[in-house]
Formats: C-alpha cells, sequence, structure tokens
C-alpha cells in the first residue's frame, strides 16, 4: 500500500473525528508504524501488508480519540522522550515553559542545588531539569502507584542513557512530612498540580485517558495548589524558588494565595505561548 495517500486517507478520517492535529497524527502514526523519523515519510514509498494493517489499526483508535502518544508509547518533552500510557498524564508543551524558567533559577543557585518537583507524573520536569542541569540534586514526589511505575520507569532509564539519578518520593507532596529531612535546604521547588475545576468540560483524550487525580484540582481547581504552596514555603531555602502551574482562569488567584502565605516575595504570573495565565512563580523571604 502506497504511504502518501493512506496518510492521506487517515488524515480526513481523524479530521471527521475531531483530532485538531489530523495530518501530523496521521503522519505520526505512520512513521511510528514504519519505523522511521517522521521527515522520512516521503522517501518510504509503500507500507507491507503487515505494516499497513498495523497502521489502520492505530488510525481507529486515534479516530476513537485514544491519545497519540498512548499509540506510539512515548511523549516528547523538551530533549527527552518519556515513556507514557494508561495511568500517568502525558506531559504537555506548555509545562515546557516552567521548565525554562526553573533552569533559569538553577543556573543562579550555586553547586549542586536541591530540585524539587511535586506532582511529578511521568517526571517530566525533574528529568529534564537533570538533563538539562545535570549538577542538581533532584527529587520527583508522586503519590499515585499506576503513575509511579511510569515514573520509576523513565527515571531509571534516563539515568542509564547517562543523567543524573533523580530521586523518585512515593508520597503526598502536600504532606508536611514528605520530605521534610530537606526543609529549608531547596533551591527550586516546581510543580504542575491537577488544576482543572471540576466541572471543566474537556476533549475525549483528556477526559477518558489521563486520570482524573492528574487532571483535576477540587471544585475550583486550586485544591491541591493551596497545600502545595504551604509545603512549598517549609522545603525552600530563603531566597529558593517556586513556580506553580495553573488553570489559565487562575492567573490572579495563585499569585494572592501566594501573597497570603506571607513567606513569599517577588511574585508574578507567567503566560504561555499563546499568551494565557500559565505559571506563577514566586521567590522565599
Ligand atoms: C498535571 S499532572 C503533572 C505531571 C507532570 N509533572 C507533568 O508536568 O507532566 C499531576 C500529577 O500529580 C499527581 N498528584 C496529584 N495529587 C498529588 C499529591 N497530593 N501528591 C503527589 N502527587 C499528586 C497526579 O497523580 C499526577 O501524576
Amino acid at each position: 500500500m502506497p504511504v502518501a495517500p493512506a496518510i492521506a486517507a487517515a488524515a480526513g478520517e481523524l479530521v471527521r473525528a475531531g483530532v485538531a492535529s489530523a495530518r501530523v497524527d496521521a503522519e505520526w502514526l505512520a512513521a511510528h508504524v514504519l519505523g522511521v523519523p517522521r521527515g522520512r515519510l516521503p522517501a518510504t514509498p509503500e507500507f507491507t501488508a503487515e505494516a499497513y494493517a498495523a497502521y489502520r489499526r492505530l488510525v481507529a483508535a486515534r479516530v476513537r480519540r485514544v491519545p497519540l502518544q498512548h499509540l506510539v508509547g512515548t511523549a516528547g518533552f523538551r530533549w527527552l522522550d518519556l515513556a507514557v500510557g494508561p495511568g500517568v498524564f502525558v506531559p504537555r508543551p506548555e509545562t515546557e515553559l516552567l521548565v525554562d524558567w526553573g533552569l533559569a533559577r538553577v543556573a543562579a543557585a550555586g553547586p549542586a542545588p536541591i530540585v524539587v518537583d511535586l506532582c511529578a507524573g511521568s517526571g517530566a520536569i525533574a528529568l529534564a531539569v537533570a538533563h538539562e542541569a545535570p549538577h542538581i540534586r533532584g527529587y520527583a514526589v508522586e503519590s499515585a502507584p499506576e503513575a509511579l511505575v511510569w515514573l520509576r520507569r523513565n527515571a531509571a532509564d534516563r539515568a542509564t542513557a547517562g543523567d543524573p539519578e533523580v530521586c523518585v518520593v512515593a508520597a503526598d507532596a502536600t504532606d508536611s512530612a514528605t520530605l521534610s529531612i530537606l526543609d529549608g535546604q531547596v533551591a527550586v521547588v516546581l510543580c504542575n498540580p491537577p488544576y482543572v475545576p471540576e466541572t471543566t468540560p474537556l476533549p475525549p483524550e483528556v477526559a477518558d485517558h489521563d486520570p482524573p487525580a492528574a487532571v483535576f484540582g477540587g471544585p475550583d481547581g486550586l485544591a491541591v495548589i493551596r497545600p502545595v504552596i504551604a509545603r512549598a514555603g517549609a522545603l525552600l531555602r530563603p531566597g529558593g524558588w517556586l513556580g506553580i502551574e495553573h488553570d489559565d482562569t487562575h492567573g490572579a488567584a495563585v499569585p494572592v494565595l501566594l501573597a497570603a502565605d506571607g513567606r513569599y516575595a517577588e511574585i508574578a504570573d507567567h503566560p504561555d505561548l499563546a499568551g494565557r495565565p500559565r505559571f506563577a512563580v514566586a521567590r522565599r523571604r
């Protein structure tokens, strides 16, 4: 079966199924089945019968709005390809901006700064920071057993690839006992918590495939953010930084919570690439 018309037909099906990035997804699935980089597809004229059957199965799953990343088994995040699948949140491009900001804070934090990723999921934040700033001492805190399977796998894969080891901590990020041994010593806390208000309508990829505990932050979306701000206030050393992602409706609310805590200064909010309020930052006094 020729590749180009198969991709064109799949892209049409995905458009009709409401997939926003239909053509790109059709190409990614073809590249995955054929075992070639997406850019090499024009040089790959034919599917074998077996590969075409596999492609059609994947396209049918994508029509049912199974996330692309679950179908190919990985999610790209900054320089890393992380293993993802059922039970773990698929890392999002907007979180790469929080990592960018965190890396700048790490660069100014002196030798061997301690960096803590609260609500780590696949490990995207902690593992990306460790990859790009290998002098850190990294910790990744996650409470969901299903997500911890993926986090441990990604952390082990990165260590095997030569990145510094990130310590995986199976614990509630909002519990005052979690990592209390580090209280007052942490240079940077980064957190992408569950923050979507419970009644927000979501696309099928999120509603049916991201774990609810990874997405929803209680009725107002701030149920995890409130105690994370308190926990980070204890973990951070004087002058240390917190960066926390939030819902685009919370560009005012999260800075207000940070100010109300009383331990933070230099509070600011940052937009994502679409200009929507996306993460708040603050410095421990
Ligand atoms: C939005 S996902 C973010 C995952 C990852 N940091 C990322 O950016 O892709 C939130 C994660 O926090 C975890 N989580 C929710 N509440 C938690 C808590 N109280 N303590 C630790 N982890 C929690 C969820 O299981 C989920 O993996």
